[in-house]
């Protein structure tokens, strides 16, 4: 019988200098549901990759006076950087720029035209043209200028390819019903399935404003449209139309792990390429939840950074990959800042994991010469820590499987804490010293025995500290080559001599860290930071002056000052209604480098379907705050005159989320 396999995909990333640890936790996920069933013995495709193209990529390399090209070349190099220092074992990177990819893309689509289910359209409607923006005829107003730049907008019409989604609602409506797996958590599915039914449109899936992307082979003057070059990589990755037999063994994909802001793309769009396509549709699409930060605490001063790089360099990248597996339940956001991770370092990692296993080395050098003993016949409370390092073994599998990494590790957890208590009631120094051989040579087999099948299950998750853990119990080569079947109970030989070493984690001091974090942090914005506000012409010493006297009377402020306000373009992701606060919107917004919610007084204003996809300006740097139950991290920038009319503050241009304003 063949080897069971297992084909799991991250999205492809843009390429964007900011990638963080929202990111991260994409890749951290799939790398570790990857080791976890390579362990267990199954063959596993883990894919990740790039996503070169497209309209957002070429304006982003314009603004720095690149080729698309060249700032592409320049960025994804430092994805796999980040991947390599997060020890992420790929099996392959896949760049939708690659010759392999650009043929799939080309191939799809003259197959889906040649068969009628993409016809050239057009886009109608009121178009900004410097904005290069559509917008609908109700938030135009009289006089028909742009909601953004209040530039006269014009009626046009842009050449497009359709693709015929509408056909394929009815298909994939009953094979969502038939497949109560293929997405996951089952809201997500229920939010999916209410989309289908409130009626699927056609899809606009070609460009002619700007052509940084693979161009229509029968059309060229149009270029593919995001998500059909985007989401076929995953045929690529495994061989379409290179490699018939790899890819008759990998497709379809078992599981695509996404963010939940792009399950629609890979819940909806991409089935229905695939039935479209007439092929297999991928077993499972997940959608995990969101990283949110803390803004307040995000504040230079308190040193809490996400640059995921620095994070490492600090903290180690076992200390990350805990932290996002612990904390992002599943499905669910989740909130990182600093004092969490140094608590789940201090309290998880250096005390109950490091330390329990220190104490452990350091008893058996002292009481039985560093030889793992021969066990006597084992008591109840033996008996106990063998049944739960069984069942532990169960557990954490089960909970792989179901892609509930959180309680995963939960479950780990609970095996350490137990082995820590079975040192604490099983008193190795009593038997020592009351001369109780036998029983303490029983003790110390059942401790090292579940030490090490400890260090196993860890390994998939934490793949530095597992392997540490099995040297230092002297265990022999690379633990995670040892397959589950080395969970079994007695794999330990009597006789072995445990190595020891340094401990696994130090215990940090929060305050200290984040001292020295924020010491950096000044140390890296003071030199490039201060020239820019040099040439705008404001003298460091004229604006130090007028500093001192900001705290009199003349209410005015200096350039360092303003300098302390953190505005930052944001796109709006989603926009919700609040229960019981009628001037209150909840908004999704995206920052580039991470997601947040604001909570805004503008619901007698707009409605929130209209503020979808706009482009704001928010204060990033506000202390968050609670309106109504619900966090608020940040505000955004608003227009208000003596009549009580509000206008969003938006962009002339538009210009990458993340952008700073100043
Ligand atoms: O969407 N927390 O790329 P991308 C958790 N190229 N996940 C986050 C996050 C956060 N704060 N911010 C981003 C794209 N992500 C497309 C995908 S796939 C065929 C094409 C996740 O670089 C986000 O949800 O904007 C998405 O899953 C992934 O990072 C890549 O985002
Ligand atoms: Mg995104």
């Amino acid at each position: 019988m063949g080897k069971a396999k297992y084909y799991i995909t991250t999205p492809i990333y843009y390429p964007s200098d900011r990638l963080h640890i929202g990111h991260a936790y994409t890749t951290v996920f799939c790398d570790a549901v990857s080791r976890w069933r390579r362990l267990a013995g199954e063959e596993v495709f883990f894919l990740t990759g790039s996503d070169d193209h497209g309209q957002k990529v070429q304006r982003a390399a314009e603004a720095r006076g690149m080729s698309p090209r060249e700032y592409v070349d320049q960025i994804v190099p430092t994805f796999k950087e980040l991947w390599r220092r997060l020890d992420v074992a790929y099996t392959d990177f896949i760049r939708t720029t690659e010759p392999r990819h650009v043929k799939v893309v080309q191939s799809i689509f003259q197959r889906l035209y040649d068969q009628g289910d993409i016809y050239k359209g057009a886009y109608e409607g009121w178009y900004c043209t410097p904005c290069e923006t559509f917008w609908l005829e109700s938030r135009l107003g009289e006089e028909k200028v742009c909601p953004d730049c209040g530039r006269p907008v014009e009626w046009v019409k842009e050449e497009s390819y359709f693709f015929r989604m509408s056909k394929y609602a009815d298909q994939l409506l009953a094979h969502i019903e038939a497949n109560p797996d293929f997405i996951q958590p089952e809201s997500r599915r229920n939010e999916v399935v209410s989309f289908i039914t409130s009626g699927l449109e056609d899809l606009s899936v070609s460009r002619t404003t700007f052509d940084w992307g693979v161009p229509v082979p029968f059309d060229p003057k149009h270029v593919v449209y995001v998500w059909i070059d985007a989401l076929t990589n995953y045929l690529t990755g495994v061989g379409y139309l290179q490699d018939d037999e790899q890819f008759a063994k990998w497709w379809p994909a078992d599981c695509h792990v996404v963010g939940k802001d792009i399950l629609r793309f890979h819940a909806v769009i991409w089935p229905a390429i695939l039935l479209a396509a007439g092929l297999p549709l991928p077993k499972q699409v997940y959608a995990h939840g969101w990283l949110l930060t803390d803004t307040g605490k995000m504040s230079k001063s308190k040193g809490n950074v996400i640059d995921p790089i620095r994070l490492i360099d600090r903290f180690g990248a076992d200390a990350i990959r805990y932290f996002l597996l612990r904390e992002v339940a599943f499905g669910q956001d989740a909130r990182y800042n600093t004092e969490a991770l140094i608590e789940r370092i201090n309290f998880d990692l250096a005390n109950d994991l490091g330390n329990g296993l220190h104490r452990s080395i350091a008893m058996l050098r002292r009481f039985c010469d560093g030889k793992i003993p021969e066990p006597g016949p084992a008591e109840p409370m033996d008996e106990a820590l063998k049944a739960l390092a069984d069942s532990t073994v169960r557990a954490v599998d089960a909970a792989v499987r179901s892609l509930h990494l959180n309680t995963a590790l939960v479950e780990l957890w609970k095996l350490v804490r137990a082995i820590n208590k079975y040192i604490d009631d099983a008193q190795p120094w009593t038997l020592s010293k009351e001369g109780r051989h036998e029983r303490l040579g029983t003790v110390m087999y059942h401790l090292f025995e579940a030490l090490r099948i400890e260090a196993l299950l860890i390994a998939p998750f934490l793949p530095t500290t597992g392997q540490a853990m099995w040297e230092q119990l002297g265990q022999e080569g690379q633990v995670l080559d040892q397959g589950l079947k080395a969970a079994a109970w007695g794999g330990t030989r009597p006789g072995t001599v445990v190595k020891g070493g340094d401990p696994l984690f130090p215990r940090l001091d929060v305050d200290q860290v984040l001292d020295e974090l924020a010491r950096e942090n000044e140390e890296r914005e003071s030199s490039p930071a201060q020239e820019a506000k040099g040439a705008q012409g404001q003298p460091k010493a004229e604006s130090k002056t007028t500093k001192d006297e900001a705290g009199s009377d003349d209410g005015l402020i200096t350039i360092d000052d303003f300098a302390k306000v953190e505005l930052r373009v944001a796109r709006v992701v989603a926009a919700d209604k609040i229960e019981g606060a009628d001037k209150l919107l909840k908004l999704q917004v995206d920052l580039g480098d991470e997601k947040r919610q604001i909570v805004a007084g503008i619901a007698q204003h707009y409605q929130p379907e209209e503020l979808v996809g706009k482009t704001i300006v928010v204060v990033a740097n506000l202390k968050p705050a609670k309106l109504r139950g619900e966090i608020s991290q940040g505000m955004l920038l608003a227009a208000t005159d003596n009549s009580g009319r509000l206008s969003l503050v938006t962009l002339e241009h538009d210009l990458p989320a993340g952008s700073v304003v100043r």
